[in-house]
């Protein structure tokens, strides 16, 4: 009895240590070189890293080309917002103070498209608070116009609220702050 209960123990023993063994093996084996050197990670991964072109500016690196429109989105309610979410990324146009190519401009349909991944009401976890958001058709049945109207008809795109605060002061409505 007692020699079988040993043989059965042994058994696992030599399992666990092959077990063991085969790791230890796999991972010097397939661990990458600089695997270890500073931390737990690949070493190369920083250097790697750091050699990926930078794509995006700020929003400061437009202002020197682009005085009028970076002047007109700062005095409105985008101001926080990226040129580049919009128009795409910096290093698609310019480099070393030079265009070196040209940005989608989005027209028509396409500004709705991109004014609504912000703004649309059916998007849940958007915060009043933090952005305002409208139903469509429905903005547009308010505001008694057809509904294949676009965005930027009544909103500058670079100052949405410009426009519509300029008109209600004419007619002597409050603004919309
Ligand atoms: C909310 C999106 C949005 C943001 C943010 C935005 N733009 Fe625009 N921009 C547009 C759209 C849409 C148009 C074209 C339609 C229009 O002018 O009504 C446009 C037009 C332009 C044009 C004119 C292009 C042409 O040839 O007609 C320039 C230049 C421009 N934007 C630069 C900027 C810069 C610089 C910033 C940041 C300071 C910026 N935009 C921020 C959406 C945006
Ligand atoms: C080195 C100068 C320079 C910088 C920096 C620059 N632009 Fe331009 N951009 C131009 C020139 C030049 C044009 C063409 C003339 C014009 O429309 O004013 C242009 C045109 C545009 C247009 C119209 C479409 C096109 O490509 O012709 C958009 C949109 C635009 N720029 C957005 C931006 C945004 C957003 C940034 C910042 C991420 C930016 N630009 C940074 C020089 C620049
Ligand atoms: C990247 C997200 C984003 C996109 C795209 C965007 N917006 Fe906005 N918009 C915002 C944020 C955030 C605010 C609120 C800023 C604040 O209150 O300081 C805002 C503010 C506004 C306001 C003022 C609301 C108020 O009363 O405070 C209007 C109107 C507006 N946007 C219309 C538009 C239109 C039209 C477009 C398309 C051309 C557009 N937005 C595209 C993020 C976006
Ligand atoms: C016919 C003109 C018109 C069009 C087109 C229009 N809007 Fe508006 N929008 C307004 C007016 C006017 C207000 C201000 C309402 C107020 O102050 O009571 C407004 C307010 C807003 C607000 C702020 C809502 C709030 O609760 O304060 C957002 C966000 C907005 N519009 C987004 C859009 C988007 C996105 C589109 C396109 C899909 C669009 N609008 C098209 C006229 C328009």
């Amino acid at each position: 009895m007692q020699s079988t209960y040993n043989s059965h123990v042994k058994r696992i023993v030599v399992g666990l240590i092959v077990i063991v063994a085969l790791g230890l093996a796999g991972k010097k084996l397939l661990a990458p070189k600089s695997f270890g050197v500073y931390g737990h990670y690949r070493a190369d991964a920083i250097e790697e890293a750091a050699a990926i072109e930078i794509r995006h500016g700020t929003n400061a690196s437009c202002l020197s080309c682009h005085p009028f429109e970076a002047q007109i989105h700062l005095s409105g309610k985008h101001s926080t917002i990226s040129c580049e979410f919009c128009h795409g990324p910096y290093a698609d146009h310019a480099k070393n103070g030079k265009k070196i190519g040209t940005l989608p401009v989005k027209t028509g349909e396409e500004i709705k498209i991109l004014c609504l991944r912000c703004h649309n009401r059916a998007i849940q976890a958007r915060p009043g608070e933090v952005i305002k958001t409208v139903i469509m058709p429905a903005h547009l049945e308010e505001q008694k116009v057809k509904t294949t109207h676009i965005c930027n008809q009544c909103h500058h795109v670079h100052a949405p609220l410009r426009y519509i605060n300029h008109a209600k002061r004419i007619v002597g409505m409050q603004e919309a702050s």
